[in-house]
């Protein structure tokens, strides 16, 4: 075949070529090993010398115009197939975007975070302990032994393990209380520290009573401690935290591990102790235990009782969290229902 009719129907071929594969093709039949200018190249060494000086250069050229005219129909091909995409994939920027609701921290960690704060800034460190106890922790090292009558007022879950020839059986905790002899013997004393934890109880369930529910432990021992600090610490804080000035009255209370030991009531910062459904028309609500630790609780820590005194209490985290927001039935806390959380 003459070399300008190869030239011409290769580039009608390429040219005309609409896919990759109709293009590989075209390369192939003239471009290819086995192609028709390859052929030629091929025959070149059979022709006389004058005819190779005219034919080689002119091959040469058909070789680049072909190979240039590939290359060009190869992008366009692949440019074409981006454009289809891009057609098939459109979309419409005028359109409203997903929305995505931005989740935030339950109301009992939101009022955590509070209580957590303002006693930071009073000095107290904040402490961390087991959820599962010991029996001694949870029972014996403050003052509770196992025949004591007092283990019945908190009744616990036991975890199902071989007992320790120490300290007992694996309980859950029923207190936030143990950490006192554990902080104790981990940072010695002086010690002023909280623990807001979660607490377990084997109870039936109903609207003020959960199995598991949190606590704040408060712990302060020094020398020279009375309950005049304790009393000034309370105040401080229900006032940062109710902002507003609070009153707060001790009345006897029995926990084994204080002694003496009281219920602190505060007045209720709801209606300014007109009386309202939150402190039941008193005026004053039930805020915690408290008492100076009992000898037994600072010899647990390994405290020396007639050098150091000290006090602690323990509030319901829980109660807490309900009585500021209005939450009247303790179940709605765990009860996943977004529609409580979202109002907080
Ligand atoms: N641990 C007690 C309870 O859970 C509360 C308390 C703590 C009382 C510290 C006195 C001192 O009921």
């Amino acid at each position: 075949m003459d070399l300008s009719e190869i030239l011409k129907s290769g580039l009608k071929a390429i040219e005309s070529a609409n896919d990759e594969t109709a293009l590989k093709s075209a390369e192939r039949e003239f471009l290819g090993k086995e192609g028709l200018l390859m052929a030629e190249l091929k025959n070149l060494k059979n022709l006389p010398d004058e005819e190779k000086r005219v034919k080689g250069p002119e091959l040469n050229q058909a070789k680049i115009t072909l190979e240039t005219t590939l290359k060009n129909r190869l992008q366009a091909i692949e440019l074409q197939a981006i454009n289809q995409k891009l057609e098939n994939d459109w979309v419409d920027p005028t359109l409203p975007g997903d929305t995505f609701t931005k989740g935030h921290t339950h109301p009992l960690y939101q009022i955590q975070e509070e209580v957590e704060q303002i006693f930071q800034e009073m000095g107290f460190r904040i402490i961390d302990g087991p959820e599962v106890e010991t029996e001694f922790y949870n029972f014996e090292s403050l003052n509770v032994p196992a025949h004591h009558p007092a283990r019945d007022m908190q009744d616990t879950f036991f975890i199902d393990a071989p007992a320790d020839p120490e300290e007992g059986r694996l309980v859950l905790r029923t207190q936030t209380s143990p950490n006192q002899v554990r902080a104790m013997r981990e940072y010695g004393v002086p010690l002023r520290m909280i623990v807001p934890g979660r607490v377990f109880r084997n109870e039936a369930t109903d609207a003020s009573h959960e199995h598991t529910f949190d606590q704040v432990e408060g712990f302060l021992v020094d020398k020279d401690i009375s309950i005049a600090h304790l009393k000034g610490v309370m105040e401080e804080f229900l006032m940062r935290l109710f902002k507003k000035p609070t009153r707060v009255r001790f009345r006897p209370g029995y926990f084994p591990f204080v002694e003496p030991g009281m219920e602190l009531d505060m007045s209720c910062p709801f209606c300014n102790e007109q009386g309202c459904r939150v402190c039941k028309k008193t005026g004053w609500i039930e805020f915690m235990g408290c008492g100076m630790v009992h000898p037994h609780v600072l010899k647990s820590g390994g405290v020396n009782p007639e050098e150091y005194q000290g006090w602690a209490f323990g509030f319901g985290l829980t109660r807490l969290v309900m009585m500021r927001t209005g939450i009247n039935d303790i179940r709605y806390l765990s009860g996943g229902d977004l529609r409580i959380y979202e109002q907080f």
